[in-house]
């Protein structure tokens, strides 16, 4: 926060009771678990059911299309938004596996907030490093959740100081787990000196919750076996010592995260985090745009699209362009001006991902995230405003690392592909690119994995098997100037000049060297591997 934020007067009450953040982790930490348990709590939903699927099967697409898979609740969403003490969460999904990075990137633009989840057998794994690095990119206030403290786990100090050292970041616990392994009672709430027994029989109660006026009070004694009391003292006098107090200030800058150890398949150690989020978590901030920041207790409505989520229903080619409202209070049939276009948008059947189902959003504010269905007029990084021209800034696109080409298993259906294409491109889900030369399509990503869903996405909803075929290009490169200069560089070089789906031109080689000449021999030409969306 800068010094302007802090010294801005109160937000409206609806909007600073607001909480927007996304969960991150490496596969495998509790994620999922982790989710259910927030909506559950959050009233959202009304049980919470067993993982069936496993291993990478569910990792594939989203984790709220996973929970909806796995568990039959109805969560098709990329936000779920729910209430909790006075708070309003919007919880973000971000995409499980590695390969999405991109479309994760894009999501943590639209957070004020991160959750970060770690195994507490196995500390920061690869995918959490990376995850936190982008965070870190945004200065996103993080705060940590140890799971898995029934099993058995690492030696709390250790894992404070992996996380210390591997993320370099201040950690300051929350709350300090009481035994380990089988062990395992519970946890010490330092920063309300309570006591929180798990109860392993029943998975989905919450802890028993005791006050406690400090270490000598008998309480403690009553309710944790002596050798584990005397470690619990032992341990807590350390910490107090080597770790630092939770510092609200500190953690909002980016610099500290609290640290809560739980449970989260038994539950456990949730509602502290959940109160936590609450209470020290940051109110909607404001975000930047290429002419000014906008405020989010600004009076009049502005958003942008970080996310568009086509054929959520199959039997509707709808598309759901989810919105992250960044100023004032959005009310239902609102006339919103879709800056790219320059055209008036009349936002009459905007959605709010509520509870159980999608629901129609009467009225949203500043930190929400809302659906609106649309039939591909927005795409990711279009602003919505009240009539400013305004936009957003940060929100990239990637070039891709990995290219194909793609063909229609029936070459008469080429056509069809091609609208196929086009509209995972608009997702974000891919990059398309036509090449100038010859017919066909080259598809971009930035992980592997990527491939195999287009191709069952596309199987699936546009009934056309396809194929993934090598092509003989490895990267490509944005190329922006003046436009005789782009003209006569695209006439010289037409074998490997393509268009993506906005119509820009991309140069694509299979050499480092070539994109080295080309700079060198090229002054007046720019070639870059991100173009901002817009
Ligand atoms: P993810 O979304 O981060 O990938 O993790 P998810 O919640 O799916 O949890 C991964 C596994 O860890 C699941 O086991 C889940 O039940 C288990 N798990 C989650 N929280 C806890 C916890 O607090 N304690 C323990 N002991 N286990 C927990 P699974 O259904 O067996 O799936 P899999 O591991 O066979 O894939």
């Amino acid at each position: 926060m800068s010094e302007h934020v802090a010294n801005r007067p109160a937000l409206p009450a609806e909007i600073a009771r607001r909480r927007t953040f996304a969960i991150i982790s490496h596969p495998d930490a509790g994620k999922t678990t982790l989710t259910e348990k927030f909506l559950l709590f959050g009233g959202a939903i009304q049980m919470a059911g067993q993982v069936r699927a496993k291993g990478e099967a569910r990792r594939t697409r989203s984790d709220f299309m996973k929970l909806e898979q796995d568990r039959g609740i109805s969560v098709s969403a990329s936000a779920m938004s729910f209430d909790f003490d006075q708070y309003r969460f919007n919880l973000v999904d971000t995409p499980g596996h590695s390969d999405f990075s991109e479309d994760t990137y894009r999501t943590l633009t639209a957070v004020d907030a991160a959750i970060m989840v770690i195994d507490g057998a196995k500390g920061v794994e690869s995918q959490t490093r990376k995850l936190f690095e982008v965070c870190r990119l945004r200065d996103l206030p993080i705060l940590t959740f140890c799971n898995k403290m029934d099993r058995e786990s690492r030696d709390t100090f250790e894992i404070i100081d992996e996380i210390q050292e591997n993320l370099a970041i201040d950690v300051a616990p929350a709350s300090w787990p009481i035994g380990m392994g089988r062990d395992f009672i519970g946890a010490y709430d330092l920063l309300h000196d309570r006591l929180e027994i798990m109860d392993r029989a029943d998975r989905n109660k919450v802890a028993e919750s005791v006050a406690i006026s400090g270490l000598d009070d008998p309480k403690l004694a009553a309710r944790v076996p002596a050798d584990l009391l005397a470690k619990l003292k032992e341990e807590l006098e350390m910490a107090r010592e080597l770790l630092p107090a939770f510092d609200r200030k500190s953690f909002l800058e980016g610099h500290m995260t609290p640290i809560w150890f739980g449970s989260a398949i038994n539950s456990f150690g949730v509602k502290e985090l959940m109160r936590g989020i609450g209470d020290y978590g940051p109110e909607p901030q404001p975000q930047k745009a290429a002419e000014r920041e906008i405020l989010p207790e600004e009076p009049k409505v502005t958003g942008f699209v970080f996310k568009v989520q086509a054929n959520m229903d199959p039997k509707h080619r709808d598309r759901v362009a989810f919105v992250r409202l960044a100023s004032g209070h959005f009310e239902r049939g609102m006339k919103l001006l879709h800056v790219r276009s320059k055209k008036p948008m009349a936002v009459s059947n905007p959605v709010l991902f509520l509870a159980a189902d999608r629901e129609l959003a009467e009225e949203a504010w500043a930190g929400d995230i809302i659906g609106i269905p649309n039939h591909g007029q927005l795409r990711i990084g279009d602003a919505l405003t009240e009539g400013e021209a305004l936009r957003f800034t940060g929100i990239p696109s990637f070039a891709p690392e990995l290219l194909q080409n793609v063909r229609a298993g029936d070459p008469m259906k080429a056509k069809h592909l091609e609208k196929a294409l086009m509209q995972f491109a608009e997702e974000g889900a891919a990059k398309v690119f036509k090449p100038s030369i010859g017919s066909g399509f080259i598809v971009g990503v930035v992980g592997a994995l990527q491939f195999d869903v287009l191709a069952s996405r596309i199987e699936i909803e546009y009934s056309l098997p396809v194929r993934f075929e090598p092509t003989q290009f490895t990267s490509a490169r944005w190329v922006t100037g003046p436009k005789t200069d782009v003209e006569k560089f695209v006439n010289t070089n037409k074998g490997h000049i393509a268009q993506d789906h906005d119509g820009d031109i991309v140069y694509l080689t299979r050499l480092q060297w070539d994109i080295d000449r080309i700079v060198r021999d090229h002054p007046a030409l720019t070639l870059s591997a991100t173009k901002e969306m817009m």
